[in-house]
């Protein structure tokens, strides 16, 4: 079954062609990255119309890109092609929550209409839901083309390969861990199977990638905060300063506004000005060495917070599986962090024995792009009937307490 998803909820426009949930035949994703480095964070409004441009072009190319690739003779998109690639779409699905709602409803609407007009099934998909899917996704379709050189009829001819890349060994396991963490949530969630979990531990306040993009700014480094602070703290102490970790209520929530105001208040003291000195020139007076510190510690400190409720979370639950999700899985010292702690958690001890080895999904597939939520929604087909088109509304702020749909065991 090959699946077109669709994803706008925030400054990303992205279309993929996924096959039964695993094969990724095609994927595009347009980033707004320009347009909102100089503006130093995402202006909803901006994001909605950039979307409005990208959406039908992304679409194209995905359905270009998958059908070019399963019939690599074919070199013309025409109209012919264009239709015999709708033909092979079997289902269409879009975010439709959460998510900025103008950039929501670009998305929504486009594979809703798309959905009516090409007589296609269509499936509503949560976006932080969809993450997860990042970790079932198994290989992917590339096509290369080269230019080889025919020297006796002095011309040059494209070959086109097309060859499988291997995403992961395994798909995940029930029942499976999840740690979300991305620009706009912070979520601990425990699966049963497919579309049946339980949201056991959230933000009370700021998402982990939220505190990243905010400390980013503090230390004067370009957005998104947190592939720049990950950069600037290679070079960093990551003991050189010590920040508070929330105390929550609920043992696996979470809560990163704090270490955020700390990181202020210590750059604050540390370049000599009060709290009232604008935030905006500080970087100024940070050195580069500082400015590694600063990142390294703040890093240190929001990974080990993450990773120690998901440890704490699985020694309570004892999953089959444990899957990272979201922008900040890309961080590769939550990776390492998490592959230490839980090596020597379970290595060598039998009542792990079926506790299936953490992979860690591709960088490509953490950050927003719609691989997921086709993948999502090939798995939501498999248990539940489409969503009407007409029907379907966007919900800017639904949290997984409420979308669980699959309740049957
Ligand atoms: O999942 P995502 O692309 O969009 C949302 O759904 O929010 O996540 C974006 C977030 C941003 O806050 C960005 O700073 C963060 O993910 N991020 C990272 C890294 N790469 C992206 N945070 C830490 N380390 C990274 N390497
Ligand atoms: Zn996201």
């Amino acid at each position: 079954m090959k699946i077109l998803g669709i994803e706008t909820s925030c400054d990303e426009t992205a279309a993929a062609v996924v096959e039964n949930g695993a094969r990724v035949l095609s994927s595009v994703v347009h980033s707004q990255i320009n347009i909102f480095e100089a503006l130093g964070g995402v202006v909803p409004e901006v994001a909605a119309r950039s979307h409005i441009e990208m959406i039908l072009p992304v679409v194209d190319a995905a359905l270009k890109d998958f059908y070019f690739a399963e019939n690599p003779e074919i070199a013309d998109w025409n109209a012919e092609n264009r239709a015999k690639a709708w033909a092979e779409i079997d289902a269409i699905a879009a975010t439709t929550m959460p998510g900025l709602v103008g950039s929501l409803l670009v998305g929504s609407l486009t594979a809703r209409t798309l959905a009516l007009a090409m007589r296609k099934p269509f499936f509503a998909i949560h976006h932080v839901e969809a993450h997860t899917y990042a970790n079932f996704l198994t290989e992917k379709i590339v096509r290369k083309t080269a230019l080889e050189v025919d020297a006796k009829n002095k011309a040059l001819t494209k070959k086109v390969e097309i060859s499988t890349q291997k995403l992961r060994a395994e798909q995940p396991e029930f029942p499976m861990l999840g740690l979300i963490v991305s620009g706009g949530h912070s979520q601990i969630v425990l699966w049963k199977t497919h579309g049946n979990y339980e949201l056991i531990g959230q933000t009370a306040d700021d998402a982990v990638g939220e505190a990243f993009d905010k400390v980013a700014k503090i230390l004067g480094l370009p957005y998104p905060g947190g592939p720049a602070i990950a950069k600037a703290a290679t070079s960093g102490n990551p003991r050189k300063y010590d920040f508070p970790k929330a105390k929550m209520a609920c043992k696996y929530d979470f809560s990163f506004s704090g270490v955020k105001t700390a990181v202020l208040r210590r750059v604050q003291s540390e370049v000599g000005v009060d709290h009232t000195f604008p935030s905006a020139q500080l970087r100024e007076r940070l050195s580069v060495a500082q400015v590694a510190d600063f990142a390294a510690s703040f890093q240190r400190v929001a990974v080990e917070t993450l990773v120690d409720k998901l440890v704490l979370a699985f020694r309570e639950f004892r999953p089959k599986s444990v899957v990272i999700a979201g922008g900040v899985s890309a961080n590769q010292e939550l990776r390492d962090e998490i592959s230490r702690r839980f090596t020597a958690e379970t290595y060598g001890k039998a009542e792990f024995a079926d506790f299936q080895k953490i992979e860690f999904p591709p960088l490509f597939t953490c950050t927003d792009n719609a691989m997921m939520i086709a993948a999502n929604a090939y798995f939501k087909s498999q248990v539940v009937a489409p969503d009407g088109a007409f029907a379907t509304e966007v919900k800017p702020s639904i949290s997984m307490r409420e979308t669980a749909w699959n309740r049957g065991e």
